[in-house]
């Protein structure tokens, strides 16, 4: 086994539905790096999940009607499927609600509390006297103050979008009995005492200069020279971890406390499934073994950046530390939030319902929001799968199949010595290959998929000068090693590909009577590559892989989605 490779993915809310903005900034991009790293030899643990506690899936639950347990579960399932039907290659999907989870947040907490990182400060809340309970700030509805939309949410106007502080309402009363008989009081809370962290956690990130990508290490530079706050770890809430520490024990750990050490615990649920070979210790406090990868949006980033790696700095225990954290920007629909409650923007599970999983992934990647917002719109997507996928990859694959079996039946033909039209195509091909190895090593999506286009319109532009459908007529020889040429190209092109489109790439090699692919192509011995389909290999029957989209299809998906719909 090659070099251990940890990535994981954000772990999404469990409440709601996903939809394609939150899968192109965390569980995609993470899903192909580690079908990559595998083809590299790596050994690969891909960890993700839902991120369950807090407000919001107490909400969810109160508004479907379900004991939050019950709610969490069922989202979580439906999750999982989603995930299952996108193709994500998760070695294990798991819940930060898991008992492994409490656990490790208790280790870690004890551990930063033993070493002077907690203080304790009384603050002030709404308590609701007939609920007998503290009211987070989403909990106390009234009036807005702004647009006087009566229903406005202690944080924010749903109406008029306004953020909100919960005394500034007018009318308010609580979202749970709809009891106007409220008060402040006041309330002890725990805080993690990020400044007396920010040295090391500094130190640490400067560590990390070359090996993040600039969006990610710009936020975390951000945060830290604005000074480092501390930040309330705990809440007077029922759904969460309980506090272990005496006095605490009617509050529980603020969800983003619990979140991110949810990779860990959901490494230990993976390893508690089969103790004796799998050892979630080997991944996470062996550091020196271990290169960890992280994906997220970029709302993400100075949890990742900072807050977490100061939380397990602060233990003293040797935690591995993320090498490489991936952060992006939004995906938007036509200019506008996607919203499940108006119907407008493309939810996973319509998605999936409307396209094979591998054009979803494809426009994804090759739309990656790395420098900045990117939209969505389904003319552009469809315009894109039409020409990348079937017109060039599509048109090179069924064309050199095709005239395979007119000219010489189901095999690789025979014959033909190499020319120098051959070995400028190899120069060039490994020349390609290499950067966009390169490439997906270093995570730079975007130019990763341009290359892999550039290789695409390569094969194309090689059989537009070498016309083996002309050349076959006079030179069977010829001809012969044209097309062995073009085959040999389609298998390198569909491992090239099998990150992005693991489906596609499985039945294009299926075209050439191959399996899935096991190994990565090797550039610098791109000669071998060349010639691995060797003369009178069987073929399988030509078939078209790719089908178009149609104008009248985008109409109507346009229609359905809301796309024209008034932005928010
Ligand atoms: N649930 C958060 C979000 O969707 C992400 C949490 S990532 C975690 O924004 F690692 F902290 F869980
Ligand atoms: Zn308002």
């Amino acid at each position: 086994m090659g070099k251990k490779c940890l990535i994981t993915s954000a772990l999404l809310y469990v409440n709601g539905t996903p939809h394609l903005g939150h899968v192109i900034g965390c569980l995609l991009p993470a899903d192909v790096c580690a079908r990559f790293k595998r083809l590299q030899g790596d050994e690969v643990l891909f960890i993700g999940g839902t991120d369950e506690h807090g407000t919001a899936s107490e909400f969810g639950a109160l508004k479907a009607g379900l004991p939050v347990e019950v709610y969490c579960e069922q989202n979580h399932m439906m999750h999982r499927k989603l995930y299952e039907g996108l193709n994500l290659s998760m070695d294990y999907c798991g819940r930060t609600s898991s008992k492994q989870n409490q656990e490790i947040v208790y280790r870690i907490f004890s551990a930063l509390d033993k070493n002077g990182y907690i203080t304790e400060k009384t603050i002030e809340q709404v308590y609701s006297i007939d609920d007998q309970q503290f009211l987070a700030d989403r909990y106390i509805v009234g009036t807005c103050p702004y647009c006087g939309y009566e229903n406005a949410r202690g944080d924010q106007c749903e109406h008029c979008t306004k953020v909100l502080d919960p005394t500034e309402l007018k009318n308010a009363r609580s979202a749970i009995s709809g009891s106007s008989h409220l008060e402040v009081r006041k309330t002890k809370h725990l805080f993690l005492d990020l400044p007396k962290l920010q040295s090391l956690i500094e130190k640490w990130v400067k560590t990390r200069e070359f090996m993040w990508p600039d969006l990610s290490y710009t936020i975390a530079q951000k945060w830290l020279k604005e000074g480092l706050k501390e930040r309330c770890i705990t809440r007077d809430l029922k759904w969460g971890f309980p506090v272990n520490k005496p006095g605490y024990e009617d509050k529980v750990f603020y969800v983003w406390f619990d979140a991110p050490i949810g990779y860990i615990g959901i490494t230990k649920q993976w390893s508690d499934e089969d103790p004796e070979h799998r050892h979630w210790e080997d991944w996470w406090l062996k550091p020196d073994d271990v290169t960890y990868i992280e994906f997220m949006g970029k709302d993400n980033v100075p949890f990742h950046s900072v807050s977490f790696p100061g939380t397990l700095m602060g233990t003293g225990e040797p935690w591995t530390l993320v090498s490489q954290l991936k952060g992006v920007s939004y995906l938007n629909f036509n200019g506008g939030k996607f919203s499940k409650s108006a119907g407008r923007g493309v939810f996973l599970d319509d998605a999936l319902k409307e396209f094979p999983a591998d054009y979803w992934r494809y426009w994804m990647m090759a739309n990656m929001p790395e420098t900045s917002d990117v939209n969505f719109k389904f003319d552009a997507f469809a315009g894109q799968i039409n020409k990348d996928l079937n017109d060039v990859l599509g048109n090179f694959v069924n064309r050199v199949m095709k005239m395979t079996q007119s000219n010489f039946g189901l095999v690789v033909p025979e014959g033909g010595a190499l020319t120098d039209e051959e070995k400028q195509l190899y120069a060039t091909l490994a020349d390609l290959i290499s950067k966009y190895t390169q490439y997906m090593n270093d995570l730079e999506w975007r130019k990763a998929l341009a290359t892999l286009r550039e290789i695409w319109v390569e094969g194309n532009n090689y059989i537009a000068r070498t016309e083996p459908w002309k050349v076959a007529k006079t030179d069977k020889q010829r001809a012969a090693c044209i097309l062995r040429t073009g085959l040999n190209l389609i298998r390198i092109e569909a491992i090239l590909l099998s990150p992005i489109m693991p489906t596609f790439a499985k039945e294009i090699l299926s075209l050439l009577k191959l399996p899935e692919p096991t190994g990565w192509v090797n550039a610098q011995d791109i000669n071998k590559e060349m010639s691995y389909l060797a003369p009178n290999t069987e073929l399988g029957e030509p078939r078209l892989i790719f089908s178009k989209i149609t104008p009248e299809m985008v109409t109507s998906l346009s229609e359905k989605y809301h796309e024209n719909d008034v932005k928010e």
